[in-house]
């Protein structure tokens, strides 16, 4: 039972449409299913709850065709319900990929009869999250033939929760779910997030942060600052960690740990962790089997490593695949994966070239176990960047693409912005890898060592993620990553049926709210023009990169008096040169340089005329303006919503809104003074100098 926090998009509430209720209850208030399997008492579990409340009863679920019912509810693999399976072609189903289901509609002895069935059991967790999904946004349920598998064969969930402090970096939500000075011991939340994952297709879950070892602060408790992630893989801890396992293995969730390069001599007591030392390879070796004898189904680990002060290979002298492979070596035997994150960068000298100057030369020497994790852009999750310039560039070796569902750079709590369209954009990114037409998804798509990973955004809020909007980045993310064919505007519009109902003007305005937050964002945040970074920096530890700072940081934005952007091209850091044509010659030219992402690649003259004959400057201002007008009209349109949904999620997003109209003024206000101060350029509309 959830009574102390949200539901989210798992709520299920009654069907108020007549027609639609009784096909339903036609169909589905028998279900047979077996339950052999821990996966198919989930099952079962989910159907009794959710059309119990879709429905408005309890289903009866039996373990053998029901013969007196008119119509029912089959689910299980192909072997398990013969007779019924045989309406399906079994050949078929059995072929789909790992996690994929089929869903159809078929009369059997003479009743309706829809059928659920997979390959595994796994697939049949998710086929009934797509019937209760059906349900839940009001479609029709009576001519189904659905074949689905998921396009990325990994799909995980990456926590920066930091172990026994309770605190989650870059988390807005409250406090880490986990609770591990009570594990073993579990809670009820647990299997509610699992089911959250299950129903959107994540399969992995990394339940700590990638920084492994926290810096310890002045004047911190020394005993409290040692805590930190690495601690997991000390023996006492596994059962810990078996104890989350336990309960995501049941909706078909491996349980993953970001691990410190140094845990031999962390964890263990050696005294190097040369990748090349024999007792550092023993000691991963003897580590890993240790972990899978606790975790039999482990999934791996993430390391971040030469990473803002994560020890790694280079302490060593030696490169990023001697690292990953000893580690990778020691995971092998038990089909476990390392995800080695390609976010390095040694200065703040043009970070953008350094991840591809240190993994591409690379490629081909990762053990075939070993999938590099790359952040979407070159920077660090910035409202918009550029694409990496390593998909595509390592044909031989297992990519990840790491994308941020917390809003870190992007309002945190407060803003509302949906992050699917920017995943989106991502994903569709043509990288010309294989010729014209070979967009991200397809790098990332039907490898078995790929997939997508992005940084988690729950904590112990109530209601999960601290801003009720940014449900749907969670929401949008599982589903975008099972299918990116999907529009961002379907994934929204799924999630609010779900969420707040069927109502056409909820839907339709909410949607419009959400599909408009990402641009406006990026106007206010950065003036649409390809500048990043101008947020607080302050240190690492400390909550920062929400207010604005662009005096911080010049190296991120190039502004001097003679103008703006950096220089990105053959004549600057050539970051340009690190993409295959024509891209790389589209973006060495700012008049073929798309808009929108020019001073990412150009520093130019303030009063440089863009193609409308606008300036650089003009340009930056009446962004920053328009920004605020957008989040405005956000505003509004949540308005307009009072008395339409229930008064405390109103309340809750319409509280935000005033603040994020605030913030969003603080951002252009502080952003277009600096301009002016360096410009001396005033705006054409009298807006600027401010007064
Ligand atoms: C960003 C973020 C850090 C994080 C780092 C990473 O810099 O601000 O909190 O540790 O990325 O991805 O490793």
């Amino acid at each position: 039972p959830i009574d102390s926090y949200d539901s989210c998009w798992l709520r299920y509430e009654p069907v108020d449409d007549e027609e639609l209720l009784s096909s339903y209850r036609d169909r589905c208030e028998h279900v047979y299913a077996s339950d052999s399997a821990p996966e198919l008492g989930v099952v079962r579990e989910e159907l009794n709850r959710g059309l119990e409340g879709l429905l408005g009863r309890a289903p009866h679920l039996w373990n053998h065709p029901p013969r007196s019912a008119d119509g029912f509810l089959a689910i299980g693999l192909p072997d398990e319900m013969r007779p019924i399976s045989e309406t399906v072609d079994t050949d078929a189903v059995r072929s789909l990929d790992e996690d994929g289901y089929r869903i159809r509609s078929v009369t059997w002895e003479g009743v309706d009869c829809t059928v659920i069935t997979a390959p595994t059991d796994s697939g049949l967790v998710y086929g009934t999250f797509h019937l209760l999904r059906l349900m839940s946004t009001g479609q029709p349920i009576d001519d189904l033939d659905i074949v689905e598998e998921p396009a990325n064969a990994n799909r995980l969930i990456n926590h920066w929760d930091n172990p026994f402090r309770g605190k989650v970096e870059r988390g807005y939500a409250g406090p880490s779910i986990f609770d591990w000075e009570r594990l073993p011991d579990l809670r009820q939340r647990y299997f509610d997030y699992a089911r959250l994952l299950a129903s959107v297709g994540i399969n992995g879950v990394v339940v700590n942060n990638v920084n492994t070892k926290i810096p310890s602060r002045e004047g911190a408790n020394e005993a409290v600052s040692r805590r930190a992630g690495w601690q997991l893989l000390e023996s006492d801890n596994l059962e810990k960690v078996e104890a989350l396992a336990s309960v995501f293995r049941r909706y078909g969730i491996k349980t993953y740990l970001s691990v410190n390069f140094a845990s031999p001599m962390l964890v263990g007591d050696l005294e190097t962790a040369d990748p090349l030392d024999a007792d550092v390879e023993a000691w991963w070796e003897r580590k890993v089997d240790e972990v899978y004898e606790t975790v039999p189904d482990f999934g791996g680990f993430v390391v971040k490593a030469d990473s803002e002060g994560q020890t790694g290979p280079y302490d060593y002298d030696r490169d990023h695949a001697e690292g990953a492979n000893v580690i990778a070596r020691a995971l092998e035997p038990h089909g476990g994966r390392v995800w080695w994150r390609a976010f390095v960068y040694g200065s703040h000298e043009d970070r953008a070239v350094q991840a591809y100057n240190t993994f591409e030369p690379l490629d081909g020497e990762f053990h075939d176990n070993v999938t590099v994790q790359i952040k979407n852009g070159p920077i660090d999750f910035q409202p918009r960047e550029p694409i990496s310039t390593l998909f595509g560039a390592m044909p031989e070796t297992d990519l990840g693409c790491e994308l941020q569902i917390t809003q870190e750079y992007t309002g945190q709590n407060v803003h509302a912005c949906y992050h699917v369209p920017q995943w989106k954009e991502v994903l569709e990114f043509d990288t010309y890898a294989d010729g014209e037409g070979t967009p991200v998804k397809d790098l990332l798509a039907d490898r078995e060592g790929q997939g997508i990973a992005g940084v988690g955004v729950v904590g112990d809020d109530p209601n999960w993620t601290g801003h009720y909007l940014a449900q749907a980045n969670l929401y949008g993310y599982g589903r975008l990553i099972w299918d990116p064919d999907l529009t961002s505007e379907e994934i929204s519009e799924e999630w609010i049926r779900q969420t707040f109902g069927g109502d056409s003007t909820v839907v339709e305005t909410v949607n419009e709210i959400l599909m408009n937050s990402w641009d406006a964002s990026i106007d206010y945040h950065t003036g649409s023009i390809g500048l990043m970074h101008m947020m607080y920096n302050g240190s690492a530890a400390l909550e920062n990169h929400y207010d604005p700072s662009p005096e911080e940081w010049p190296e991120y934005h190039g502004a001097s008096e003679d103008g703006i952007g950096l220089d990105r091209t053959s004549s600057g850091s050539d970051y340009t040169g690190q993409y295959r044509e024509p891209l790389a010659s589209r973006y060495e030219d700012p008049e073929t340089c798309p808009e929108e992402l020019l001073l990412f690649f150009h520093h130019l003259p303030w009063e440089h005329e863009l193609a409308d004959g606008t300036t650089v400057v003009q340009r930056l201002y009446d962004n920053f303006f328009a920004g605020v007008e957008a989040v405005k009209e956000l505003r509004a349109q949540w308005h307009t919503l009072e008395g339409e949904i229930d008064d405390r999620r109103y309340r809750h997003v319409a509280d935000r809104f005033d603040e994020h109209v605030l913030q969003a003024e603080r951002w252009r206000d502080t952003i277009v003074s600096f301009f002016y101060d360096y410009s001396g350029v005033p705006d054409e509309d009298g807006r600027v100098p401010l007064e």
